[in-house]
This record gives C-alpha cells, structure tokens and sequence, in this order.
C-alpha cells in the first residue's frame, strides 16, 4: 500500500501553527520564571530558550512538531527532524541531544509509516550529530511528529532577535515559497520540479549557515518558518528596536510560486499571519498584491534570515555560496526605527 500523508491533514508543516494573534493572547497567561541564569526567553519571540550552566555553557532548548507537509513518511521524518534542529542553528547553537515527540493514528496507519516517519527524523538527527535518545508517543489523528532538542552556546555568543543594528545588511539563505507550493500541490496545480525542490529545501538542515555566522560573528538572525519572512522579520525588529526594510523583488521564489500565488493559491496561514503584522507594516503604495503575500507565507523549515554588518556582507553571502547555499541573498537593510517595523518595498 502506498501511503499519502497528505490526504490525512488539511494544512501541514509549520502552516498548522496556531495564528501569531492567538499565541500573544495564550503567553499573555504565562507567568516568565525569573532566574539570572535564564539568558534567553520567550520575551524576545526568539527561536529557543538558553539557560547558563556555567561560564562557558549554556543550553539551548527548543521544541516543534507538526502534521504532515508531505505524502511520503520518511520524508516527512527529515523534514520535521530539520525544523526542529533548526532553532538551535538559528541562535549559533550546536544541537546535540534530542527526544521524539510523535503522534501517531494506530488504527489509521500501518506500523511501517510510524516506523519510516521515525526512521527520517533518526537520520537527519544523525546528519546534524544529534543523538536521539528518547521520545513519547500518543495515539492521535492526523499524525504528528518532531523533535525536543538540546544544544551547547557558550553564554556570549548567543544570536538573537535582539541584536539587529540600525545599517546592517539582511541576508536570506533559502528561498520563500514552501508554503504555497505545498498547497498548490495539494491543490494539483504545482509542478513535480517545484515540489521536489521545495522538498530538498525543507530538508536541508541550516548548519552550514549558522558555521558562516559563527565565523563572522553574527549577532543577530532567526529561522523563517510558520510566520513567514515578513513575520520573523516583524519579531528581530521588535526585539531590536530597529525597522527592516525588505525589497521583495529581491527575495529568491522556489520555482512557480509566484504564478502559483496569482493563481490565488495562498494559503490561509498566510492570511493570518499577515492580520497580525499589518499594523506593524509599512509597504510601498505600489507593492504587488503577491509579494505581499508572499512575504507572509509560512515556511516549514525555512532558511536563516541575518543581520549582518554592512562591510561583512559580500564576504558572508561568498562563504554562504561556496557552503552550498547558492540562493542566499541581501533582501534588505536594517534602518532606524520610524513608527513602523517592516518596511516592504518592490
Ligand atoms: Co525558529
Ligand atoms: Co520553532
Ligand atoms: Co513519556
């Protein structure tokens, strides 16, 4: 038997994430334990927690899970395997332990899904040196699956949302359009070449590029994922105090998701995402309905969004090139603060 995971889920990978409005009501109930030790938290929207151990270590801890955003389980097992390592990259972390956390329909699946979905997240866990040692499972439909991962930062360099700087050049290192193209196959308007590029983008762990902002002493950057580009940007420049300004021309499309977006293929993540942004956003009179759009579409498993520093910028994007990541590209600047915090632009 042939199993589609897709047919079991209605919106899948980070798409499925509640809406960004609704998760600042719930946080607002969260009493934030207080501890000197505690260096990161979810004050700053940032990727992942970080507690110091001591002077030369901290942790950094972060969870995700999601619904299917493929057909084929041990695809989907990398994918989620990738999205959840990906905030410990996205603070400068090296990840190193990680727990399952699955959810799984028995009477639903065979065991052999289960076991591929697993048999995917041990082997991208193994790609990126984490070692899976654990997990839970419950019976629940659609399926669910991702990590519980752990990490080491030395305490100074922790890359944060937080340390975006007025002048600094914003550098992306995946292209946008996961979200669309994966709705649009749903939909049986995406081409095979589109969705099997969109795959091999979400599966791409975002080591490579947090070694290059290691390297350069990056301070500030985050993974774009279920927010969209324009979402996480909204989130570094809040905790920045800075505006971000974004030329959506020039930020790389995966295949036909710009003709797949004016087809009207745009999911409802998108829509929610941008609901909750649009008092924050300046956009230029002219900008295209699409890239608007797509400058809200949820990413599962997105690629790094960086603040970089002016001067460093053309040597980071050629060490990010020669690390494989031939789409990496400036989409835009950090400015000062003027009312607005993202600024989109043609
Ligand atoms: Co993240
Ligand atoms: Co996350
Ligand atoms: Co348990």
């Amino acid at each position: 038997m042939k199993i589609d995971l897709l047919q079991m889920v209605e919106s899948g990978g980070c798409s499925a994430k509640i809406s960004p409005k609704q998760l600042e009501e719930i946080l607002k109930y969260l009493p934030l334990p207080k501890d000197p030790n505690i260096l990161v938290d979810i004050d700053t929207h940032d990727d992942a927690g970080v507690y110091r151990v001591n002077a030369d270590l901290a942790l950094v801890l972060t969870t995700d899970f999601f619904p299917p955003v493929c057909s084929d389980p041990y695809e989907f097992g990398q994918i989620a395997a990738a999205n959840s390592i990906s905030d410990v990259y996205a603070m400068g972390g090296d990840p190193v332990l990680a727990l399952n956390i699955m959810m799984f329909p028995a009477a639903k699946l065979p065991i052999e899904a289960y076991a591929e979905i697993l048999k995917g997240g041990f082997d991208k866990a193994s790609e990126a040196g984490v070692r899976i040692i654990g997990g839970h499972t419950i019976d629940d439909y659609p399926p669910k699956y991702g990590l519980a991962v752990i990490g080491y930062i030395h305490p100074e360099k922790i890359i944060t949302n937080a340390g975006a700087r007025q002048g600094d050049s914003l550098i992306l290192t995946k292209p946008i359009g996961t979200g669309i193209i994966m709705a649009g196959h749903r939909l049986g308007l995406a081409n095979e070449a589109d969705i099997t590029e969109a795959k091999r983008l979400m599966k791409l762990l975002n080591k490579s590029g947090a070694e290059v902002m290691k390297k350069y002493n990056v301070k500030g950057a985050t993974d774009v994922t279920g927010f969209g580009l324009a979402g996480h940007g909204l989130k570094m420049a809040m905790a920045s105090r800075v505006s971000l300004k974004i030329n959506m021309k020039k930020v790389p499309l995966i295949g036909g998701s710009y003709k797949l977006a004016d087809d009207g293929c745009i999911p409802g993540a998108s829509f929610r995402n941008l609901d909750y942004a649009d008092e924050h956003l300046l956009a230029v009179e002219e900008l295209d309905y699409n890239l608007r759009m797509i400058a809200f579409d949820a990413q599962t498993s997105g690629g790094l969004l960086m603040s970089v520093s002016h001067d460093k910028a053309e040597a980071i994007l050629n060490d990010l090139h020669k690390a494989g990541l031939t789409s990496s590209v400036i989409i835009g600047e950090v400015i000062e603060f003027q009312g607005k915090y993202i600024h989109l632009e043609n």
